[in-house]
């Protein structure tokens, strides 16, 4: 798939500011910090479509993007960010909770976690959750410029066994720096996309 158009559609914190449900989405959750928005960024091609940051917290609403007219990518804020009060990240939490279970035109949620470490508590957590409501699919291990190519299948097998995938399972290794990587995860969004496309036809 090629990207030749995405735009900011609308910014919300709660169900009745997102978008019209009609057309697919797919959603990106992990960490904060993890490499959501820059992931955004490279696929689209756009260095300032979504504002990225060094300090983690930067993404605190559900904002969507829509690609080509024809589906939308949603940037979700991050979770296991330590320096927000219980009550602002129970918020939080409440806020991506009542987008994933409301939403009828959510496809999938891609699951990022940096390639460097195993995956946190919060991690499994959430792809455990996922897969309870069946929006489990793709994984992308973020960050893959940091670890040397001998490295990277370790990290991978770390990071499937963390989450309970079998080997056959794919986790997509990206870098937004080095700009590798998201030909793949293009591919998988192109077969999400066509697959709803014929089950709605
Ligand atoms: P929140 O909005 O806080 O949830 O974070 P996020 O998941 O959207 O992370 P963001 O895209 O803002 O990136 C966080 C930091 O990681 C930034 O400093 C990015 O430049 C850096 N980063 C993201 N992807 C990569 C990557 O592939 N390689 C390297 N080396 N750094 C990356
Ligand atoms: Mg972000």
């Amino acid at each position: 798939m090629i990207i030749k158009k995405a735009d900011i559609e609308t910014v919300a914190v709660k169900p009745s500011q997102y978008p019209e449900a009609n057309v697919p989405e797919i959603a990106f959750a992990g960490r904060s910090n993890v490499g959501k928005s820059s992931l955004l960024n490279l696929l689209t091609n756009r260095r300032n479509l979504a504002r990225t940051s060094g300090n983690p917290g930067k993404t605190r609403t559900i904002n969507f993007y829509r690609i080509n007219d024809e589906f939308r990518i949603v940037d979700l804020p991050g979770y296991g960010y330590a320096k927000i009060s219980r009550s602002q990240s129970e918020g939080w939490g409440e806020m991506i909770e009542m987008y994933l279970e409301g939403r009828p035109t959510l496809l999938k949620v891609i699951q990022l976690v940096d390639i460097r470490h195993a995956p946190s508590v919060q991690d499994v957590q959430m792809y455990e959750y996922l897969r309870h409501f069946g929006l489990d699919g793709i994984v992308v291990a973020t960050k893959a410029d940091k670890v040397s190519t001998n490295e990277k299948q370790k990290c991978i097998s770390v990071i499937k066994k963390t989450l309970g995938l079998s080997a056959e399972d794919k986790v997509i290794p990206v870098s937004t720096l080095k700009k590798t990587g998201y030909d793949m995860l293009l591919d998988e969004l192109e077969q999400l996309i066509e697959a709803s496309a014929s089950v709605t036809e």
